[in-house]
């Protein structure tokens, strides 16, 4: 099988976080207004496609991810003609809008929940997942949600617990009931016919319930009860019936949030023959260097990021659709963690981190300051955290016996919190993302870390992810870098990742050194031309390959001959 060519194959999504992006009437939010008059700065990154975070109504107790309302646009946001406005001021600049849809569960304010709690025969009572009590009283089974000890919340009048995978206020719907799919199609294309450019799909893979809620079974591993509702038939099997409906009709870029998901999974997902969606989410490198359970960092160990990174590569080439990401709103700053947010290497190593990223195939997404290098921001103490994951592993921790530094630390280290401190634009009060008061505190380091610095600076972050998105949409290596083969080289090197990918008549090797030491490497290729350097004043030293010495955090793109 050959890929069929779609327009989302070169693309490179820019994600914004629109409570944290641009604030335009000094409230402190960030809102559809402030994106708009951003356009233009996504635009000379060279990204074309925005996946924009839910702005639909919502009470906000997950910053939108528990949507009251899905024709509505959430009033600190904007209105629907703001909406209409960004669309229509994104499609003149050739940008496509992809917004969140969030439909394994809705808020409990939602006008539809609201209609099923009110009584066991309400016609809405099916649309969510109710059940009796065990006769002891105790819920249904023994699930876990990400958010809460329990998956379950039992309704005192009716009698009967629903079920939430995320926290109470945010109900799952219940997808084996016909008429909530249809629900769920209409506004789709309420959307769609608006001119979206296509759907992030929020943790898509769990919408399946198989019928017996059977208990879970595995407790080390994510929370209990993830064996039975992520990635089983019953989604595949809806995601198919979605594309019937809907998604055959438009061409649009669907990327589905899956997390605990194999690269089989991925196949069965993003498989074009399936008609399915065009790609996942995996969260296999994300987790490498946490151990959940235990609440502790580990040491980011680079042979087996290679190892997962390669996998996902070669099992779906030509067998279905990749996407890239380092960082997301859920994930901390990805300098930070990967890379060094020291002065001396920050700079170097995040462009490094771009280099090895986006020299893969698949679709590479930018998380908003992410081009600028933004880092962590060091929270004092528990009360300075927002998102309502944090105050519950912080109460898990505190449970498990640890002690309050060393809960704090763990926060430091993962908190979503990280990547929903406010944009830095530029140096004035409050980094320009506000005249007001800003929802959450800013990074103090933004005096000097902002894009405006970045955006004059040619030698910045940000161009350089600006050239590396050149490359992949305008550029002689479009095709390799956008079609060709993956293979990676020196697997068990635990200090530089080095791989290679192979088109037709052209190869790139992009080598990357992960440390902040000197390594000495011998690679049997010919030089043909040094494509892009993160080390300006370096080019001399490459001739050839035979014993080349990368500078710390050093990574380049090489064409070297087939
Ligand atoms: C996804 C979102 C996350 C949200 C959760 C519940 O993981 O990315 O931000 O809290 O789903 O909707
Ligand atoms: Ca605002």
């Amino acid at each position: 099988m050959s890929m069929e060519p779609r327009w989302w194959h070169d693309a490179v999504v820019y994600q914004i976080y629109p409570r944290s992006f641009n604030d335009s009437n000094g409230d402190g939010i960030g809102d559809i207004p402030g994106i708009i008059e951003k356009l233009d700065y996504i635009q000379s990154l060279g990204s074309n496609v925005i996946w924009l975070s839910p702005v639909y109504q919502s009470p906000m107790e997950d910053n939108g991810y528990d949507i009251s309302s899905y024709r509505d646009i959430a009033p600190e946001f904007g209105t629907m003609a703001d909406m209409e406005k960004l669309l229509f001021e994104a499609d003149k600049r050739q940008i496509k809008i992809v917004m969140d849809l969030v439909v394994n569960h809705t808020s409990d304010q939602h006008p539809w929940f609201q209609e099923s709690k009110s009584s066991k025969d309400n016609p809405k009572r099916d649309w969510y997942i109710w059940k009796d009590p065990k006769s002891d009283g105790t819920p249904p089974n023994n699930w876990e949600s990400f958010f809460e000890p329990q998956a379950w919340t039992l309704d005192e009048a009716t009698g009967q617990y629903y079920l939430h995978l995320f926290s109470h206020q945010q109900p799952d719907l219940n997808w084996a009931n016909p008429d909530v799919r249809h629900a769920v199609y209409d506004m789709m294309h309420f959307w769609l016919k608006k001119g979206l450019g296509g759907f992030r799909m929020d943790v898509i893979n769990m919408i399946g319930k198989p019928s017996d809620f059977p208990d879970a079974t595995i407790f080390d591993a994510g929370v209990a009860g993830w064996e039975h509702w992520s990635n089983n038939l019953l989604a595949h099997q809806y995601l198919r019936e979605m594309h019937d409906h809907v998604l055959q009709h438009y061409d649009v870029l669907t990327v589905g949030e899956t997390p605990f998901t194999t690269t089989l999974d991925g196949r069965y997902y993003s498989h074009p023959d399936r008609n399915e969606i065009s790609m996942i989410f995996q969260f296999e490198h994300v987790s490498i260097d946490r151990e959940e359970h235990n609440a502790v960092k580990k040491p980011f160990d680079l042979v087996q990021y290679k190892e997962i990174m390669s996998r996902w590569q070669q099992d779906l080439y030509q067998k279905g659709w990749n996407s890239v990401y380092w960082s997301n709103h859920d994930q901390p700053r990805a300098v930070s963690r990967y890379g060094s947010d020291c002065p001396q290497y920050r700079v170097v190593s995040a462009k490094m981190l771009a280099t090895t990223l986006h020299c893969m195939s698949g679709t590479p997404y930018i998380y908003q300051g992410e081009e600028l290098g933004m880092t962590n921001k060091h929270f004092e103490s528990i009360e300075e955290f927002n998102d309502l994951m944090a105050k519950f592993h912080y109460e898990k921790m505190m449970k498990k016996g640890l002690s309050p530094e060393e809960g704090l630390a763990f926060l430091n280290d993962f908190s979503r919190d990280h990547a929903r401190v406010p944009m830095h634009w530029d140096s004035s009060n409050n980094a320009g993302f506000t005249n007001g008061q800003p929802w959450l505190p800013l990074n103090s380091n933004y005096t000097e870390i902002n894009a405006q610095q970045a955006v004059d600076d040619k030698t910045s972050i940000y161009h350089h992810y600006r050239q590396l998105i050149e490359l992949r949409k305008a550029s002689p290596y479009r095709d390799v870098i956008v079609y060709g083969r993956y293979e990676l080289i020196e697997p068990e090197d635990a200090h530089v990742y080095a791989y290679l990918r192979r088109h037709e008549q052209r190869a790139l090797l992009v080598i990357s050194n992960f440390t902040d030491q000197l390594q000495t490497r011998h690679y049997s290729f010919n030089i043909e031309k040094m494509v892009l350097n993160n080390y300006s004043d370096d080019e001399l030293n490459w001739t050839s390959l035979k014993a080349v010495t990368l500078k710390p955090y050093q990574s380049v793109i090489i064409e070297v001959a087939c």
